[in-house]
């Protein structure tokens, strides 16, 4: 049987197969793990510039003042800051790590944001000096703190406020954002967000520019983004008349869906970018507002198809009639999504990639947790240790919530382009997980 062709828009657009083989950038898959180890990560290039090209193009092409700001937290590194810089993509970040990283990357700070609900002294300082070009104020006790900070150092800083508009956006309750039952964002229907506003207005270290909102990830839904800015730019709108606000950024957040598995695609950015930007128009014209710069904050939909995770099978375990277990070197510590979501991937056994399923299978981690599952019911063809599995849609917040539980070492990740692999960031070593134990006895 031939590479089931609803795998087309998970993987990386340049997945091949040949022969059965797995190729991803040109390369063989599976002498990827022999050449770099095994788990690995592979970001593909062409995948990765061609999405962000993508998303420029659809929201630049409808609203031409819009900024695409690639939230970080769905996976950072220099590499991916490079990147950004290159095609004109800013960055969201969360903290002075994130800072750290864009800054060692040579990431122009102006085109960064920054975002949290509880961000340190030393953390505004940071991203002060360095000259960061928004701050994304979530709460009262920030906006007073940044104020005080901004005033000693000299400087009136732009923010913009974060807002709880009180919209569900029908996600999983771990990743919704938008409800008035959150940490994040000051609340609107509670009046927080007008003391807010009148508060900033007031303040010399702050000058705010702006209003954002994020409603939580991932949105199959489209209705939500209207009902938030329909929200946003009305209380914008009263915001203007009692407070004096010049609403010059706004912001509908982030959150836009990416496809996992096969029986669930994600809506096309193109489909996002239409009814976030006619909602936007119609939501200001309706409220009297001119049209503000835009920026959305798309982490996942930039960067989870870019990259595929590579496992190599080992042990085997079969309860007939119950269950097949199917153990791979990875788990949890580099991809802790599935346990804590329940979040669904395809795999794909690389080197048997046209052979027909045979078995259905669960595809089970290497760590101490009976919840360390990948791939539960996974549709396999047979396998013996060795063969290797990818799972694709892996780049979204994989790595970055990647731990060393049972002491793991992080995998390599490789950038895969045009038939070349490069090593952007190494295997960790046992050295690593010691580097930071300054006991002595
Ligand atoms: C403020 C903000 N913007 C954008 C995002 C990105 O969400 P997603 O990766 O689903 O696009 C997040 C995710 O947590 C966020 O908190």
């Amino acid at each position: 049987m031939a590479f089931d062709p609803a795998y087309a828009t998970i993987f990386p657009r340049t997945t091949t197969v040949e022969a059965g083989r797995m190729r991803i950038g040109e390369l063989d898959a599976q002498e990827l793990t022999r050449e770099f180890g095994s788990p690995l990560y592979v970001f593909d290039e062409t995948e990765l510039r061609a999405g962000m090209r993508e998303y420029r193009q659809a929201f630049e092409s409808r609203h031409a003042d819009t900024e695409v700001t690639y939230a970080s937290k769905a996976y950072l590194s220099r590499f991916m800051a490079a990147v950004c810089r290159e095609e004109g993509i800013g960055l969201d970040i969360v903290s002075g790590g994130e800072l750290a990283v864009a800054l060692a990357a040579g990431f122009p700070v102006e085109h960064c944001h920054f975002h949290g609900n509880n961000k340190g002294e030393e953390e505004l300082r940071e991203a002060l000096a360095a000259g960061v070009g928004r701050i994304i104020v979530d709460n009262v006790h920030e906006l007073e703190l940044l104020d005080r900070v901004a005033r000693a150092m000299g400087k009136v800083q732009p923010i913009i406020l974060r807002l709880s508009p009180g919209v569900d956006a029908h996600t999983h309750a771990k990743t919704t954002t938008g409800t008035l039952d959150t940490k994040f964002g000051l609340p609107i229907s509670t009046g927080h967000a007008a003391q807010a506003v009148a508060d900033a207005q007031r303040m010399t270290g702050v000058d705010l520019v702006g209003l954002h909102c994020h409603l939580g990830s991932p949105l199959f839904d489209i209705e939500p983004y209207d009902e938030a800015n329909a929200v946003m730019l009305s209380f914008a709108a009263e915001m203007v008349r009692a407070n004096g606000l010049r609403l010059r950024e706004y912001s509908p957040g982030g959150g836009f869906a990416s496809q996992y598995v096969r029986e669930r695609p994600a809506p096309d950015i193109n489909v996002y970018a239409e009814a976030i930007i006619s909602s936007f128009k119609r939501r200001c014209e309706e409220n009297g507002l001119p049209l503000p710069h835009l920026f959305v904050e798309p982490g996942r939909s930039l960067v989870a198809r870019a990259c595929v995770a590579l496992y190599t099978v080992g042990a085997r375990k079969q309860i007939e009639g119950l269950r097949t277990w199917v153990s791979v070197d990875g788990g949890m510590a580099d991809n802790i999504r599935p346990a804590i979501y329940d979040a669904k991937y395809e795999a794909v056994v690389v080197n048997r990639a046209d052979d027909d399923p045979v078995e259905t299978v669960t595809i089970a981690g290497k760590y101490c947790e009976s919840g360390d599952i990948l791939v539960k019911d996974a549709r396999l063809p047979a396998t013996s240790p060795g063969d290797v599995i990818a799972m694709p849609a892996a780049g979204a917040y994989a790595i970055t919530m990647s731990s060393n539980y049972n002491m793991a070492l992080r995998p390599a990740i490789v950038v895969v382009n045009d038939g070349k692999a490069r090593l952007i960031r190494r295997r960790e070593t046992y050295e690593d997980l010691l580097r930071t134990d300054v006991w002595a006895e």
